[in-house]
């Protein structure tokens, strides 16, 4: 599907923790297009002193209902302006852009979602679900509190993924690294090792889980949130470097081979 310029209507936009917040969006056409893995672009109203865009994973997507829903971080200007916006008010998007994820169509698979990263696997997980292969998932965050996304992993898996959180509130207490070292040790183990890992969270766990994948020898996939100008390949903004050179991570990626990327 190509790049759509769509106006859309903030449908609720409510904080569900700690400098997070949900944004449920009337989107139709972007919402009957997105793949697992691309982002929409979106023009943040009332902020005409910031022309740039502000690039969001879908995290759920309602093609029925024509909705999407967008899970942010208040982190900086844009997103913490973000959660001024209305029910009824209307912003731009630019979308689906970027490249999806390739997971096995048979197989075993792991995702783990570091903090708001749990947000742009969980279409992948739905569609996982929904083939041959089989699905694990490892979900981290600094408390019980972030773990925002827990309750509807649960119900789409029937089961609950693993969790770590930094302060030990829920879950493993520490890094979820250790939960995802664990999960590839005992599939080697059980002589049924994962075919693929998928990883989206701060860029030193997306490191340190791609070094664990390639001691397995499991392919893994990783989403490179670069901050992003233009969104549209460009402005050169975004530039991941890989052994194959420079790529933009918009339109080359978010989703990159780990096993491609230079860290
Ligand atoms: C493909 C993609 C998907 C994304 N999906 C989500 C998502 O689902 N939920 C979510 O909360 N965030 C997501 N992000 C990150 C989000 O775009 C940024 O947090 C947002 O643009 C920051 O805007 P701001 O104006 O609030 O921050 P600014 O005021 O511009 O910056 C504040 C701080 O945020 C950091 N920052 C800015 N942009 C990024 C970025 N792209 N990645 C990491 N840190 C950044 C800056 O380094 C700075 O420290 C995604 C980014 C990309 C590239
Ligand atoms: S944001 Fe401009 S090239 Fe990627």
């Amino acid at each position: 599907m190509g790049l759509i310029n769509e106006t859309v209507q903030v449908v609720s936009n409510q904080q569900v923790g700690p400098r997070l917040h949900l944004m449920v969006l009337d989107a139709p056409a972007i919402a009957a297009g997105i793949q697992p893995g691309q982002f929409v672009h979106m023009k943040v109203p009332r902020m005409e002193a910031h022309i740039l865009r502000r690039p969001f994973s879908v995290y759920v997507r309602d093609v029925e209902a024509g909705t999407i829903d967008i899970l942010y971080q208040v982190v900086g200007f844009g997103t913490d302006h973000m959660t001024s916006l209305q029910p009824g008010e209307e912003c731009e998007l630019i979308g689906p852009v970027g490249a999806v994820w390739n997971p096995p169509a048979q197989g075993r698979c792991l995702l783990v979602g570091g903090g708001v990263g749990a947000a742009p696997l969980f279409m992948l997980c739905e569609s996982i679900v929904a083939s041959d292969a089989s699905v694990d998932v490892v979900l981290g965050a600094q408390t019980e509190a972030a773990l925002v996304c827990r309750d509807r992993y649960a119900k789409l898996l029937g089961d609950e993924p693993r969790c770590a959180t930094d302060d030990g509130t829920y879950g493993r207490a520490g890094f979820c690294t250790s939960l995802v070292q664990e999960a590839l040790q005992q599939a080697a183990e059980e002589g049924a090792p994962y075919d693929y890992v998928a990883v989206c969270g701060p860029e030193p766990l997306m490191k340190i889980v791609a070094g664990l994948a390639a001691d397995a020898g499991v392919r893994c996939e990783v989403s490179m949130e670069k901050r992003m100008a233009c969104g549209i390949g460009a402005c050169l903004s975004c530039v991941v470097d890989t052994v194959d050179g420079k790529k933009r991570a918009c339109v080359d990626g978010p989703v990159f081979d780990a096993g491609k990327v230079v860290w």
